[in-house]
Parts: C-alpha cells; structure tokens; sequence
C-alpha cells in the first residue's frame, strides 16, 4: 500500500505520516529531509545552492541513506553521518525551498524516492510533490493544509522545545515565503493531486486528523474487499 501526503510546511505532514505508517506497519519517508540533507551539505561545503548542476552533482557523489524510526521518524545519514539533526537549523530552513527549486537535483531525488517506495512493503510517504509526481499510482492520496498563523505556532512550540530561540513574526515570513517559493517553482510544484483528499488541520489535534486519514484508508479497503468478494461469487456462479 502507498499513501502519499503533501502539504506546506507546519501542516502537520510529519506526525501524521509516522502516526499512520506506525498504525498500519507501514514505512514512512519524509521527503522533505532528503532537500534538507542536501541544503545542509551544499551550506557547509560554500556551493552555489542556485546551481542545479552543482546540487545534483553533490548528490550522486555522496550516498544518502535514510531509516525508518518508529518513534523519531525519518533518519538521514551522508557518507555514514547521521545529519537528522542538523538539518534542522534555522540556516537550512532559510535556504531549503531554493535548493528545491533546481530540477537536476529533484531528478535525483525523485530517482532515489521511487526506489525506497519500490522497495518497501508498502509506505507512507510525505512531501510536496508525492501524490502529483513521485508516486502518482499511489492507493491513497493526502493534501493536508492549515491557516498561516496556526503552521508557525505549531514550528515555533516546536522549536521553543529545543531551545531555539525566534521570532514569531520572523517565523510567518518565512514559512510565507517558503510556500510561496514551493508553490511557484517550475519543476514539481506543491499542489493538490486531482484524486486527494484535503484535510484543514488547523482546529484539528494530531489524533484527529489521524483518525480522518485511517477511516479514508479503512473505509475504502472494507469496500474494495467487499467488491472482490462479490466478483468472486459471480465468477463461481453463485
Ligand atoms: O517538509 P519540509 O519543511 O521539511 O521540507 C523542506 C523543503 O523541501 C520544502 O520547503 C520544500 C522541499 N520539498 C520539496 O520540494 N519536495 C518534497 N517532496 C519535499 C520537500
């Protein structure tokens, strides 16, 4: 089973795709730390992170490898470091939706997506472009959205919890612009795929909205078992 989710950032993509693969023993990968990895690797080595060949150079020379925690999510390793952390800083959050732009690198990216998910059993994968481009035969697809203001509480509790210290009104500019960079960039862009099912998390809890998802999930399983069963009594004549 594949289930895709995107959205912008802070709409709750992340908790929700462990809470979900975790409930069905499903994998989950979060796409987004794959651009993270490579942002923070293209900060640290002085590349042009406007230089697409450069960023997709930097990712066939480097092995990325990911693993599935249940309880922490998506790990990221470069060349064997553990970089899951690091990719969190205020740098490579400033700078991730630009690195993202670049086709040449999303080519790589997406090449190394697919082969996860082809891989696995099955998955829940999350990101911007999943249910429009990675895994566009995806069982289940997921738009999850939230207002402005709710998405950049929820990052700032986040980042209050680890001791990082900024301004709200800094971190609404730039979750703004973010989206915007994510919805307007050429290759990929986030949107809504024609068959997702949107959920506005905004006044939702995270258990909410888990729930939403899984009776999507479950209702449309009960009926497909329901429609096998009948084909199968027609095809014995009964
Ligand atoms: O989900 P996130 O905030 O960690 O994602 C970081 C950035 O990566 C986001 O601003 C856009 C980019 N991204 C993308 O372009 N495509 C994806 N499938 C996942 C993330």
């Amino acid at each position: 089973m594949q289930i895709a989710i995107d959205g912008p950032a802070g709409a709750g993509k992340s908790s929700v795709a462990r809470e979900v693969g975790r409930r069905l023993g499903l994998k989950c990968l979060d796409t987004g730390a794959m651009y993270r990895a490579v942002t923070w690797k293209a900060l640290k080595e002085g590349i042009d992170i406007t230089n697409g060949k450069l960023l997709g150079q930097l990712v066939r020379d480097c092995n990325m490898e990911t693993e599935y925690n249940d309880k922490k999510g998506t790990l990221i390793y470069l060349d064997g470091e553990n970089v899951t952390e690091k990719i969190r800083s205020p740098r490579v959050n400033k700078n991730v939706s630009i690195v993202a732009r670049s086709p040449e690198l999303r080519r790589e990216l997406v090449f190394l997506q697919r082969k996860l998910a082809e891989k696995s059993d099955g998955i829940v994968m999350e990101g911007r472009d999943i249910g429009t481009n990675v895994l566009i035969n995806a069982d289940y697809k997921f738009y999850l959205c939230a207002s402005l203001e709710e998405r950049a509480k929820r990052r700032w509790l986040e980042m209050e919890a680890k001791g990082v210290d900024v301004v709200f009104e800094d971190l609404i500019k730039e979750i703004a612009m973010r989206d915007r960079i994510d919805q307007e960039r050429e290759e990929s862009p986030l949107a809504i795929a024609s068959e997702a099912q949107i959920i506005d998390t905004t006044s939702y809890t995270l258990e909410e909205v888990v729930e939403k998802v899984l009776e999507i999930v479950c209702t449309a399983k009960i009926k497909e078992h329901r429609e096998d069963r009948i084909e199968i009594f027609h095809k014995e004549g009964r």
